[in-house]
């Protein structure tokens, strides 16, 4: 993905023979970069300073090889993230020989005739940003060098003094290479899992600040709070489907939008956080009528079970006929809507008139417990059961984050509590599931989100 391309030009060549002497070689390297789609080119000149008849005899040798001239050599110390210096070999005996020798240490100069020896003057700025940085990313792309020393201690993330920044070598004291932090941004998503169950794999999250940071357990995402700091978490619930009465029918009933929820949160360093983004409702595809699942609600909850947010799905939109309504959203009460749950339960399926009626559809999970099933059709699992969405022959399956299945009837949203499925009045209404928030300067929305799920997590304040 990285090419390295380039010349070099020699300083002022003129000089007395057998005289030491200082030249600069300035080498001009285009580093193409390329992450995901897009394409950014730099292209950038280094200077190396370097001493004639002299040589590197005492570093960390990364390579010794034949180079087919200095250009070549000096290439070569540029494209290895590590090199700091090099020998080139001119005389009959040491001709052609390239040694590159790593950063840091000590490095002893010894005088060597033959020989030319070359150290790069700011090697930060050369190193091709890593593909992929285990630490923490600086701003210009580079690594943070975890631990690394600082005013005598080892620190092992990046230091806030009114600016978020790491050591890009593991001891600043001496080197004094720092960079900027990237912001402490995180955007969970489905990573790409449409549906009643989560996501398999988190490939989705390579080349952002998710990359290597997330584990899932079935389709739920675990990941640690990287500083102690204040955070700002927002989550969307997803919504329910569509209803139709069949496949050529381009009438529609639509499924209800997902719940908005806000709120500020201080987080400690290392603690494990359970992510669900909920997914959807499903379309039914085969047979008539075929109202929509319900859509998952997205859940932020810590490893012993307590809630932090919880941001309800809407539910799935009925058939279009007279008696079948659009799916209630998701709510931004706690309770779920139209016979939903409450206390983190699921919802419920109720007949309110005519009495002898019956529904087949599933309700909404809870974060505690499941949406009540129909006589063939699912209710979706609780978050702490798993959050799968119901299933339903149709297809009109319940999206994961406890969204019900959608059969003769639409399916309630998961969420805090699930969203139930009312008859009342000959009306059918698949309801919306409730949300929950424990943060403080909270901002709650109904009615806001077409679509899957999501979670923002951004530090705004790091811990001193
Ligand atoms: C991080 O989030 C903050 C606050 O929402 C925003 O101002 C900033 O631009 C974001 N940075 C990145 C890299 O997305
Ligand atoms: C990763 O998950 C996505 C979305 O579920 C899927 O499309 C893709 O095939 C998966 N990739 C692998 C390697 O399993
Ligand atoms: C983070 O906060 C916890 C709890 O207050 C504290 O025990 C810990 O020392 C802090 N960690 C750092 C690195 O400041
Ligand atoms: C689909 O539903 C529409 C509207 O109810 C109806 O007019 C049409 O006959 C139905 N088509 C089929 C194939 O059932
Ligand atoms: C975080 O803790 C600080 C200090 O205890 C407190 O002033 C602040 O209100 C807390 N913020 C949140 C979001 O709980
Ligand atoms: C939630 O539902 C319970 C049980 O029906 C009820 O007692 C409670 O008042 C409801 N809460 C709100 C805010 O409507």
């Amino acid at each position: 993905m990285q090419e390295n391309t380039g010349g070099v030009q020699q300083g002022d060549g003129k000089h007395k023979r057998g005289a030491m002497y200082n030249f600069f070689v300035l080498a001009v390297v285009v580093l193409c970069l390329r992450r995901g789609v897009g394409q950014t080119i730099h292209r950038r000149a280094a200077l190396f300073n370097t001493l004639e008849n002299f040589r590197v005899i005492n570093g960390d040798l990364i390579k010794r090889q034949r180079s087919q001239s200095l250009g070549t050599c000096t290439q070569q110390c540029l494209s290895e993230p590590s090199c700091a210096s090099f020998n080139f070999g001119s005389s009959s005996d040491s001709r052609g020989f390239c040694e590159l020798y790593k950063d840091g240490g000590d490095v002893t100069l010894s005088a060597k005739p033959g020989w030319l020896c070359g150290k790069l003057l700011d090697k930060r700025q050369f190193v091709k940003p890593p593909a992929e940085c285990k630490t923490w990313r600086t701003k210009d792309g580079g690594c943070c060098v975890f631990p690394f020393f600082y005013q005598g201690k080892l620190h092992d993330k990046c230091i806030f003094d009114g600016q978020l920044w790491c050591s890009v070598t593991d001891n600043y004291d001496t080197d004094r290479m720092r960079g900027a932090c990237q912001d402490f941004n995180f955007t969970f998503t489905t990573l790409g899992a449409q549906g009643e169950t989560g996501p398999s794999n988190t490939s989705g999250y390579q080349g952002t600040t998710l990359e290597n940071k997330v584990t899932l357990q079935k389709g739920i995402q675990i990941w640690k709070v990287p500083m102690n700091g204040t955070y700002v978490i927002e989550a969307w619930g997803a919504s329910g489907a569509v209803g139709r009465q069949n496949n050529s029918c381009s009438s529609t009933r639509a499924g209800g939008k997902g719940a908005y929820m806000k709120g500020c949160f201080n987080l400690t360093q290392g603690t494990s956080v359970k992510i669900l983004i909920g997914q959807r409702g499903s379309n039914g595809k085969t047979g008539s009528p075929l109202p929509g699942g319900g859509g998952g609600g997205t859940f932020v909850v810590l490893n012993s079970g307590n809630p932090f947010i919880i941001a309800g799905g809407g539910g799935g939109g009925g058939a279009p006929s007279n008696e079948y309504s659009e799916g209630d959203p998701g709510k931004i009460t706690e309770n779920g809507s139209q016979s939903g749950g409450f206390n983190g339960d699921g919802g419920i399926l109720f007949v309110e008139d005519p009495p002898s009626a019956n529904l087949d559809a599933g309700a909404g999970g809870g974060l505690i417990g499941n949406g009540k099933s129909g006589k063939i059709t699912k209710g979706g699992s609780s978050f702490n059961n798993g959050g799968l969405g119901g299933k339903s022959q149709s297809g009109g399956n319940g999206g994961f984050g406890g969204g019900g299945g959608g059969f003769q009837h639409p399916g309630g949203g998961g969420g805090y509590s699930g969203g139930g499925v009312m008859k009342k009045s000959g009306v059918t209404i698949a309801g919306g599931g409730g949300s929950l928030n424990r943060g403080i300067n909270q901002v709650e929305t109904e009615d806001v989100n077409r679509d899957d799920g999501k979670v923002v997590i951004v530090l705004v304040e790091p811990e001193k």
